[in-house]
Formats: C-alpha cells, structure tokens, sequence
C-alpha cells in the first residue's frame, strides 16, 4: 500500500559514490549507480541476459557492467554491449527517474513520464550555511505505516525515550491534530517546564542554563508520500516559545524520509538539521550519536508491534485521540493511493 507516483529518498550519495547499490523501493528492485559524468542513475536490478543483479557489477564508461558475464547496462534501461554478442535485439529493463538533491539521492518509482522535479519538497535547511544536519540510516521491519504513526504522535517519547527526550509533560499535554489539504500537522506545547536530558545538554552547548524552566515545542508535520519534518525545541521559559529570539531558545528539525522497501518493511532516513552552533562538526557528531541511540529504541519496538499484527491481523486495535495524526495522515494517503489506482486503470482502459 504505497504510493509510487511520487519522490522517495532512496539513499544518501556516499552510498554509490564508489560502487553501485541495490536497493528495494516499494517492491521494486533497483541498482543505483553514478553513471554518465557521475550523474545518479537508477535501473531495473536484473541483467536481461539471466537475472543476475546489475548491482553486483561494476560502472565502466558510464555503463552499469552486469558482473556476471559483461554485459553493459545505459541508464535508459538499453543494452548497450556484451563480450561476443549482438544486442540490438536484447529486451530492455526499466529506468528509473533520479535526482540528487539536498544531501540526499532521490527515487520515482512509478511511472517515469509522470516524474516532476518541481514535486520534490523544499528543504531550505538543507540549503543554509545556517544550519548544520547530521543523520543516518535504519532498515526496518514493518510496514512504513507504523513509522508514520509512530511520528505523528510522540507520547511514546514518555515512555520510550524516557532517558532521552521524554518527560511526563508530554502525557499531560494534549495534541493539537489539524489537516491542511494533503498535510497532517500534530502540535504539543509545554509550558514552564523543565528541559529533558537531550534538550538540557542542547541548552547547555548552546550557552543557555541547563536548569532554567523552558517552553517546549513539538509540531510534526506530515507530507506525502511519507515525509515528516518536526519543529522541535526549548526556549526560555516566557521569551516566546518556539519565535524567541535565538539566544533564548534552542530549536531543530527532526528529519524523518520513510521509504517503503516492501509491504512489510521500510527504509528510514532519519536525521536532525539544527540552526545553532552550524559550524561545529563535532557537535553534530554527537547529536548524531544520541539520535542514532533514541530511534534505535523505537526500531525495537516497531518491529515486534509488525509482527504481533502479522500473527493477529483479526485483532481490533484501539483509536484514542493521540492517534489522530497516523489516523489523518493514512487518510491522506490511502486517497492518493486510490486516486493513482484509478488513474492506472483509466489509462490502461483507454
Ligand atoms: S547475467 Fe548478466 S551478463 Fe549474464
Ligand atoms: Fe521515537
């Protein structure tokens, strides 16, 4: 149940800066690689002449080298040559559109004559000598829905992160849930409160007093396909909240690209992109770090969840009002994903 017509992030670019990867984006099997003038290319992970994935081989010339028995791979899915042999006849695999943008290597997996670059979203932190992002990688087993879930409502930080980033305020607060078109936006404001671990040693490195009452703010934000950006951070008690003045507040983006690898499993770009002390390479190292360990924590979680609801899937779960944001945000996507359904059957019916 994904949405294919539309941009995922498939990798970071030192992930084919020196060989190819293959990668599965919503089922389908893809070999990334630099090709002509290092450009990012993707193409179908199987070599026409007996299946063998294109990703083991090797780039030449541009070409994507299948390292079974030589054959060249172009990046508009033609065979260009193999050792011995006419190609001109040889079937040709899909290609698929690419671009490389914001620090990160982008995927269409649908239908390539659709493929829009002005569909990407605008990432102006990525942009700005401003701010500084650090992130990573987790692969994960469970459908990317519970990962939207999980974000989209973060009173599990309570208790799942208790160590980290969660506090009791968190439960105590409600949830503002709100739909705007296609975006699902879930806000949390507390008060007068004191700052949890990761945010006291954020204040700290920042030069604020660690122990000062803070206001904290959470405003998740859900774009389709599977994009979620939080507007995170604590300020001064008092001094405005999340538009204080910066030298009162410490503030980031919790950077969340989900990418759907198959019905039950995800790839999950996660990261932190912050506009305080930008500079400081070790700094972000270590927020790294800390981010790394904390939604280490939920992988746990989410994938035992995955496979409760593989062996109950009668089971009828709950849906209390903190679930608003995973609810509105599946709203959204199961409309696109029938809207693309019907779109793919008018075409092929006319
Ligand atoms: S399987 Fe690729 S060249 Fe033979
Ligand atoms: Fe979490």
């Amino acid at each position: 149940m994904f949405l294919k017509n539309t941009w995922y992030v498939a990798a970071t670019p030192d992930e084919i800066d020196t060989k190819p990867l293959g990668r599965q984006i919503c089922g389908e099997r893809i070999a990334f690689y630099r090709g002509p003038e290092g450009k990012a290319c993707a193409v179908e992970d199987f070599c026409p002449h007996r299946g063998a994935a294109l990703s083991l081989g090797y780039v030449e010339n541009g070409n994507l080298v299948c390292g079974y028995h030589g054959l060249a791979m172009g990046s508009d899915g033609k065979t260009v040559s193999m050792p011995m042999q006419r190609v001109g006849g040889f079937p040709c695999v899909k290609s698929f559109p690419v671009i490389e943008k914001y620090g990160f290597i982008w995927v269409w997996p649908g239908d390539p004559a659709k493929a829009d670059e002005s569909l990407l979203p605008v990432l102006e932190w990525a942009e700005s000598k401003e701010w500084a992002y650090g992130g990573g990688l987790y692969h994960i087993n469970c459908d990317y829905r519970l990962m939207i879930d999980n974000l989209m409502d973060l009173t599990h930080e309570t208790y799942v992160h208790s160590d980290s980033i969660g506090q009791d305020e968190i439960d105590e607060t409600p949830v503002e849930t709100s739909v705007e078109g296609n975006e699902v936006i879930t806000s949390r404001y507390m008060d007068n409160i004191k700052a949890p671990p990761f945010w006291a040693a954020a204040m700290r490195e920042n030069g604020l007093d660690e122990n000062a009452h803070v206001d904290r703010w959470q405003i998740s934000r859900f774009t389709p396909p599977s994009h979620i950006l939080i507007d995170v951070g604590v300020a001064l008690s008092g001094t405005g909240g999340k538009d204080a003045d910066p030298s009162n507040r410490v503030r980031s983006v919790v950077v969340d690209f989900i990418t759907p690898e198959t019905e039950s499993s995800h790839w999950y770009f996660w990261g932190m992109a912050r506009n305080f002390k930008a500079d400081d390479a070790e700094l972000t190292k270590r927020i790294r770090e800390g981010q790394g360990r904390i939604f280490g924590q939920d992988l746990d979680v989410l994938e035992a969840q995955q496979r409760n609801l593989e062996s109950w899937p009668e089971r009828r779960l709950l849906m209390l009002n903190i679930d608003a944001g995973g609810v509105q945000s599946r709203r959204v996507l199961d409309r696109l994903v029938k809207a693309e359904k019907e779109e793919n059957s008018a075409a092929v019916n006319t």
